[in-house]
Order: C-alpha cells, then structure tokens, then sequence
C-alpha cells in the first residue's frame, strides 16, 4: 500500500471551560484511527486548537472581570494535563487567536472577496442600549407571541411549542442587562453559500471523494442533502461578520467588523498545522514540506473527526470555503461525524450532574486506558449516540481487558521463566496456524481502518478467548509437574511459548487503543517491535518476568467517580439570613448590635415572583433567580440555595427580596438583589415565603 499523508484534526473546543468528558471521546476516536495510521507507516499530522473567538467567551470574560486573553490563557492552562492522561498523541495544539490563524482567516476572506463570494447588505437586529452592542440570540428573551408565556428565547416557546423568529417576541429584554432592546440597523457580509456554483459543487462535494468512495457517512450525506434541498435551493447565504464589541479576528477595510466565530474557526485546523510545520517539529517526524506544499500534494487527505450537531457547519461553509478561496487551499477530503456520549442513557449536563469529569477521572487515578477501551468497544462508523453505564464499564474492562487480554501473559509467563528462563521457543509462530491469526489480523485491521472500532475489538477478544480455551486445553500446570520427561516439557515450552506470541499479536492489534499497556508490555516481551502493525507476526525471543500490566477496576472508584469529589467540597456558604425572628429555636442568637427602625427601613422589601431558576453551569452551590417584582422588568438574582432546592420546584413561587441592593458583579454574572432564606447551624436552607394573597412588587415592612 501506498504511504499517505494524513492531516487529521478534531472539533476546536470552545475555550471557556476545560475539556468535557464529550470532548476526551471524540478525541479518544480520533487518537485510535490516527495511532493506526501511524502504525501503517502513513505520514500522520494530527492538530488541534482552541476556538477562542466570539460573543461568548466576550461576556464570559467579562462577568468574570478578566479579559478574554486572559479567560482564554487560562483554559489553555489546562489543557495539557487531560490530553497526556488520556494519551491523545496531538502533534501540535494551537489557538485560533494567534497570528498564524488572523493572516490565515484573513487570507480565505479576501480570496473569497475577489473571487466575488462576498457582498454587505443592511441587517436588522436587536441592540442592548446599555451594553452597547447587538444582542446574539441566546441573550435575548421576551414573551411567547402565542401563549405569552414570559422568559422565552427568541427560536421557540418552551411552553407551547410555537417557532417564531426574535422580532415576533413580546416585551423582549436583554438577559445581560434586563434593557429593552431596539432595532438597529448594520452592514453585514455574506457569502453566497447559495451561489448556483457552490451548489453544484457542494452537490458534487457531499457525494464522492477523490478516490470516488461515499465521502460522508450515508447518515450524513442524507442530512446535507436535506439541506440542499431538492432543487437546490435550500442554502440560504451566511452571515460572516459581527459588530463591535466582539472578541474576533477583524475584517480587513471594515473597521469595526469582526469575522463570526464560525468562519475562522475551522481556519483554526489550517493554522495549527501551519505553526506545526513552523515550528520545525515536524522535520522530526520527517516531515520535510512546507505548509503549503502538504496542501498541494495530491496524496494528502484532509481529515476532519466532530460530533453531530456541527455537521452543517463541516459539510456546507467549510468546503465552500476553502473551494472558492482556492489555492493553495485544498477542500476536505472526508469529514468523520459521531455520535454523543450519554450517561445511563441521560443525556451529559454539567447542571444536572450526568456525565464524568475528565478532571476527577484522572486525579482519582483511574486508568485512562480503561475508558479508551470502554470507548473504542462501543464506536462504530455510524453517528449513534454511545453510552456510558458504569456497570457496564467495570464488567467490560474487568472481563476483556483483565480477564482476557492480560491473562493470557499472567498465565503463561510464569512457566516459561520458570523452566526455560524466559525464552521462547521457536515453535511458537505455530500460534498463526492454531488461532488463524492471520485472518483475525487483517479484519482487526481492516476494522480500525474504517473506524468499526467495537468490530476490531470483538474480534481481538474472540481471538484471546481462544487463546485462553488453548491454554485451558494444555493444562500447563499439570504438564509443570512432569518436566523430568523431555517431551512433555517441550510440549509445555512450546504451549505457553504460543500463547506469549499470541499475546504479542493482540498487544499490537489493540495498541491503538491501549498504547500504553503496548509500552509495557514491549518491556515485558523485550522487544521494540509494538510500533510497526506487521510485528504482530513475530514471536518474542525472550520474556522478563511478569508484571501486572493492568489492575481490575474497583467499583468503588467508580462510586467515587460518579459522586464527585465531595470530601473536597467546602460547606455550602451561609445564605443571606433571614430576619432573626424567625431563626430556628435553639439555634445562636443574633449577636448584630441593635439598629433603629430607620435604618431597617432603608432595606427595601418586597414580594417577588420566581419567574424562572436556573443552575449556573460551573457553579456548586448557586442557581439563578429571574425575579418578577411587579415593576414590568425582570431581575436576576444568584442565590446560595442550589444544595436546598430544584430550580423547577421554585418557578412559580413567591419569595421576598431586598429589592434595592446595589447590584453586583459575581463571577457568572451581575446579581440585582437577594432573596431570604433560613438556616441554622445544622443542614438546611429555607426560602420563605409570604402568606398567600401576597402579590409580586408588594412592600414588605
Ligand atoms: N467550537 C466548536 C467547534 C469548532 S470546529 C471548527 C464547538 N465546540 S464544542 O466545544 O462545543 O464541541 C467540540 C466537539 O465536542 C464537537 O465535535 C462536539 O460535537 C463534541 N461534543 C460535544 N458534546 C459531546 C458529547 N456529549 N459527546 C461527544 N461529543 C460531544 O462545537
Ligand atoms: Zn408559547
């Protein structure tokens, strides 16, 4: 076969937060094809990055008072140690803010410009004339226009179902500032993703690679098609340019015009390769082209791994793209969709606590091959979503890995040291014939190949249940007990020597996955020969003594796993407190010292009406208030109450709050007040609540 170039890159995460269990999937998918690839000898550039830019990350920072270079530092900070603990062997990692990824988004603009892909035109849009700026749609709520339902997003009313496009709300506001916001009018720009040329070739595109093989999975061609449209004509043009303020890469000649996040994201997969090579990294790899020179080269394939809900995204604006930037562009040569990671068949939220960090994962000292295996022994070339159950997972790694796979050297390693001092007999290549290995060997390859990652490994483990039936079969400790005779020792010699060389053989095959398990037990069979595919063939000469190569999973750290580090949490804080009348009898007394009844009619009390609550992603203890206090605006409040309630138990209810607090910044927005709540010493938090008859807006004194 001939060698390839492959340059392979996985979705740029968003850089607001660190890496969720999704993102180390998708990664662990990607790792495994390209660990393979390598294997077969191909040239492998595996990159990715950081997708800094957009409204966002802006805000983000903003309520944290940093600046987004500093929010975005920050994340990157944490990279590092979640890609090496779960082994993702990324080339270079980079950032789309970098100069390498602004030279380079600006350049695709201004081809796409000349080669008449790009026109302004006025767009209307909400504007927050308190923050000074158009409000994106996630920050934009109003009331249903068909039910009147309050605190609906601009797309669709939660309560009734209706679609409905943001001008259609009633009463709109600004989440970031609760201000009404107006209709302004700007220039935007567009690229004709509609242009009758870009059709015929994303017609043509969406079909057939170079090699005139399906380019996207059927799944995902079905779903461009869709989009196309029958008569091509369901592409409607892309809005590419944002106003200032945005956190972005600047259109060139149009000042205070940002690109939208979306367009020089995926330029981000170019940049990254482009510092990759740069940096002469590279030349060690022997990679001795330049950037652009591995893009022209025919043999290169353009590999793109995400998940499915940026499908549209991949398939349709980034191959227009880069066809009408052209060169020295090339378009991708196939785009990888998979499915999401679910959680006993929930889908993963950090607010709900489904899911598993990656961080707690590693700090817990969980092996990061065991969710690899769990991993690849559940993907498939299809976009299926892929469970994690955590019975599951400990059965699985327990019985394959443990049971299976590392048994077969546990079991036959203490004889061969025992009686022949580690050295393997000549015979054992006899394990192709006995297990038709060279079979199992070519569907296990053929599988990792075309990512059936579960098919490569049903059948490695088919394999090493017949290598342990054989060991089983030979029954090596009776035949220990008779070494006096020659030809039952050379028959126990020639028996376990067959089940190391098999043990060899599925080290290999399962290298992509579990490469450092491959690392040890290279030690173990003395031998450099794990890195290239076709050592599988050949037996070790000699073996050291064995050591474990892997432990069992202990449930308990599962336990401690899906309940999160709890030991290391601090008691929740105390909660605004509530008047002392009402503490809890027995408890301590308030030790304030006395105030006038002026001074407590400076606090203004009042009724208000839990409209909407809400967790805060990031936030253990706090959820978000949207409070009705009758005075025809909303205010969010973050309250210390998450330990206490459900936030869909509260929506609805009437609590008081100190209405005129001076609002205040905390780290995941502006809270505009306080509500009450009773606590003690001991567990507990309780809101109160007025009698009922009390309306939202009504003075509390
Ligand atoms: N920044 C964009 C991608 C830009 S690519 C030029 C983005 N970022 S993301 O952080 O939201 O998602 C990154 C990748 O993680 C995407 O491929 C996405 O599909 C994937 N996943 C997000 N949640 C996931 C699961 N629950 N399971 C598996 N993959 C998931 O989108
Ligand atoms: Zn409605």
């Amino acid at each position: 076969m001939s060698r390839r170039t492959l340059f392979v890159t996985t979705a740029l995460p968003y850089a607001n937060g660190p890496f969720h269990i999704g993102h180390i999937m998708e990664y662990i998918q990607a790792d495994i094809w390209v660990r393979f690839q390598r294997m077969q000898g191909h040239t492998v550039h595996f990159v990715c990055a950081d997708d800094t830019h957009g409204a966002a990350i802006m805000l983000r920072a903003e309520s944290e008072g940093v600046t987004p270079h500093e929010l975005v530092a920050r994340v990157a900070a944490t990279r590092p140690k979640h890609l090496s603990g779960f082994r993702i062997s990324y080339d270079h990692w980079g950032s789309t803010d970098s100069p390498a990824n602004t030279a380079l988004s600006q350049d695709i603009y201004l081809k796409l410009k000349k080669a008449g892909f790009i026109y302004a035109k006025p767009v209307e849009q909400f504007f927050d004339p308190v923050k000074a700026m158009f409000l994106p749609d996630r920050y934009l709520k109003g009331e249903c226009p068909k039910c009147g339902t309050k605190d609906q997003y601009g797309d669709a009313c939660e309560n009734c179902s209706s679609v409905y496009s943001p001008t259609d709300l009633k009463n709109p506001y600004s989440t970031l500032s609760g201000a009404t916001p107006v209709l302004k009018t700007s220039e935007h720009f567009f690229f004709r993703l509609s242009d009758p040329q870009c059709v015929a070739f994303l017609q043509e595109w969406t079909r057939t690679d170079a090699r005139g093989n399906a380019r996207l999975q059927p799944e995902v061609f079905n779903k461009a098609q869709e989009w196309l449209g029958k008569d091509g004509k369901g592409l409607a043009d892309w809005d590419i340019s944002r106003d200032a303020p945005y956190f972005g890469i600047p259109i060139p000649d149009a000042p205070g015009k940002y690109f939208y996040v979306w367009l020089d994201a995926p330029v981000g997969y170019l940049a990254s390769l482009k510092e990759y090579i740069a940096s002469g990294a590279a030349l060690l790899a022997g990679e001795t082209r330049s950037f652009e020179q591995i893009l022209a080269d025919k043999e290169t394939q353009q590999i793109h791994f995400i998940g499915k809900d940026i499908i549209y995204h991949h398939t349709l604006f980034w191959p227009a793209m880069l066809k009408f930037a052209g060169a020295p562009y090339k378009v991708p040569d196939n785009i990888y969709v998979h499915g999401f990671i679910t959680f006993s068949g929930e889908k993963m939220s950090k607010s709900r606590g489904t899911g598993i960090s990656p961080d707690l994962y590693l700090d817990l000292g969980l092996d990061s091959e065991w969710f690899r295996y769990y991993v690849a022994a559940k993907l498939n070339d299809k976009v299926e979503d892929l469970d994690f159950n955590p019975d599951d997972f400990v059965a699985r790694v327990n019985s394959d890995l443990i049971g299976k796979y590392v048994n077969i050297a546990s079991r036959a390693a203490g004889f061969l040291v025992k009686h022949f001092d580690g050295e393997v007999h000549p015979g054992a290549t006899d394990f192709i014939r006995i297990f038709d290995a060279e079979k199992v060997g070519a569907e296990v390859r053929a599988a990792w190949g075309d990512r059936e990652y579960g098919k490569a490994i049903r059948a490695a483990m088919a394999f090493a249940d017949r290598v342990n039936e054989y060991f089983d079969a030979e029954q090596p400790w009776a035949k220990a007990k008779q070494v006096e005779n020659e030809q039952v020792r050379e028959q126990l010699h020639q028996a376990c020597s067959i089940c190391i060389a098999a043990f060899k053989a599925l080290t290999i095959w399962l290298s992509p996955v579990l490469p450092e398990t491959a690392r040890k037990a290279a030690k173990f069979l003395r031998t450099s020969e794990v890195s290239s595919w076709n050592d599988w063939w050949t037996p070790p000469h000699r073996i050291e003594v064995y050591t474990h190569l892997m432990h069992r999973i202990d449930a308990q750290q599962i336990d401690a796993l899906l309940e999160g580090p709890k030991a290391a949490v601090p008691p929740p804080p105390r909660p605004p407190s509530a008047s002392p009348t009402i503490g809890t009898p027995g408890t301590s007394p308030p030790d304030s010292a006395q105030i006038t009844i002026d001074d407590f009619s400076r606090i203004e009390l009042r009724i208000a009406k839990i409209v909407n609550a809400e967790h805060v992603d990031g936030a253990d203890k706090l959820l978000r208030l949207t409070l009705d206090v009758g005075d025809g605006r909303h205010r969010t409040v973050f309250a210390g109450i998450k330990s206490a309630y459900r936030p869909e138990d509260l929506i609805g209810r009437l609590t008081p709050m100190v209405a005129n607090l001076a609002p205040r910044k905390m780290k995941f927005g502006l809270s505009e007040g306080m509500v009450l709540a009773a606590s003690g010493d001991g567990p507990g938090i309780f809101l109160l609540a007025p009698d009922s008859g009390a309306l939202p807006g009504m003075r509390v004194k």
